[in-house]
């Protein structure tokens, strides 16, 4: 289930807005980077603004039954300009290793502007590393791409203003171009950050279909929930998850705090509280189910050295306003 946070809601109304300003534009389009450290929701948040343009573009009529409105792609890591054009041609469905990086390109910005492509989802766009000639090349293959496709392009990546993508001449023009979208951890000092967090909890709670879980549950967890995930929306997601799959595998069919505990989150995650994660850990050896898990999912020693920097806490768009389950986004048709 999605929720609908004010980052849904902001890239939503924002990319609306740039899909209607960009119609009539020939070129020079803007388009808008979503940037923030992972699991903030950043590929939720373009995916659901591509999946609410398509519906409410069909629903009306305005987008023909035959076309292609939205593509989402990914960069694959170490992309050079070829494979990125390989990935719009994948999405399209064409077989296109056996042609050019020209004959490549070429195929799918003319499948493209037929299908009537109006809005370019770029995903994982942190894979790009500008500061190497392939990565510098790759990004110019998306402005490239952004000049013969008539449509909006939204990215997304992973802290990506840190990775020099808005530097020199190249950045210059991408940073005139697009507008940044944050995402952040969701925080929990003021009333206001507390209310936004229970309102996420509260959401959560209610698409749970467990028979004995007693509604209000989680909602009262929720200063719990968020030490425990460091107000990271993807570990709060996983942590409910996993504890509503082992509520029905053990047939308990509720969650409780003692059954959260269980639950082992990703390192980022565990390592915003590190002496508390400790505490879990050992109290869960120390659970008679431990035993035989336990040794099975022991993991060696882990190298911090390797592990993502710690979360940069930026405020997201409006953490104040009400949340709303998975609900078309109301905003002007294009
Ligand atoms: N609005 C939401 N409602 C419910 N679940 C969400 C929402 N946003 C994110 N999630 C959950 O959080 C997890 C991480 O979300 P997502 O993949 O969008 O984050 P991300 O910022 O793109 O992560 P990464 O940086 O790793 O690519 C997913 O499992 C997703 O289901
Ligand atoms: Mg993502």
């Amino acid at each position: 289930m999605i929720v609908f946070t004010p980052t849904i809601r902001y890239v939503a109304a924002t990319g609306r807005k740039r899909i209607l300003l960009n119609r009539h534009q020939h070129s020079a389009r803007r388009g808008l980077i979503v940037s923030g450290p992972a699991g903030t929701g950043k590929t939720t948040a373009i995916t659901q603004l591509g999946k609410h343009y398509e519906q409410l573009g069909r629903r009306r009529g305005e987008i023909q039954p035959k076309a292609l409105p939205v593509v989402y792609v990914t960069v694959p890591p170490a992309a050079t300009p070829k494979m990125l054009a390989i990935e719009f041609a994948r999405f399209i469905g064409l077989l296109p290793s056996r042609y050019s990086q020209v004959e490549v390109t070429n195929k799918a910005c003319d499948l493209l502007c037929t299908l009537g492509c109006r809005l370019v989802l770029i995903d994982e766009l942190h894979n790009l590393d500008i500061g190497t000639r392939v990565g510098a090349e790759a990004s110019d293959q998306i402005k490239y791409l952004s000049e013969r496709i008539p449509a909006t392009f939204v990215l997304a990546g992973v802290d990506v203003e840190g990775t020099g993508l808005f530097a020199g001449r190249r950045g210059g023009q991408i940073a005139s171009r697009y507008s940044l979208i944050p995402t952040s951890a969701f925080r929990h000092k003021t009333a206001d950050q507390r209310s936004s967090w229970q309102s996420l909890v509260a959401t959560l709670e209610e698409s749970l279909r467990l028979h004995a879980h007693r509604t209000g549950t989680l909602l009262k967890l929720s200063a719990y929930l968020h030490d425990r995930t460091g107000g990271m929306i993807g570990s709060l997601s996983h942590l409910v998850r996993e504890a509503a799959l082992d509520a029905i595998l053990d047939g308990s069919e509720r969650i409780t705090k003692a059954s959260l505990e269980r639950v082992d989150l990703d390192e980022s995650a565990e390592q915003q509280n590190l002496p508390r994660a400790r505490r879990r850990r050992s109290r869960n050896e120390d659970h008679p189910d431990a035993g035989a898990a336990a040794d099975a999912t022991a993991r060696p020693g882990r190298d911090h050295r390797f592990l993502p920097e710690p979360a940069r806490r930026r405020q997201p768009p409006d953490h104040r306003a009400p949340l709303v389950a998975d609900r078309p986004v109301a905003t002007a048709p294009p």
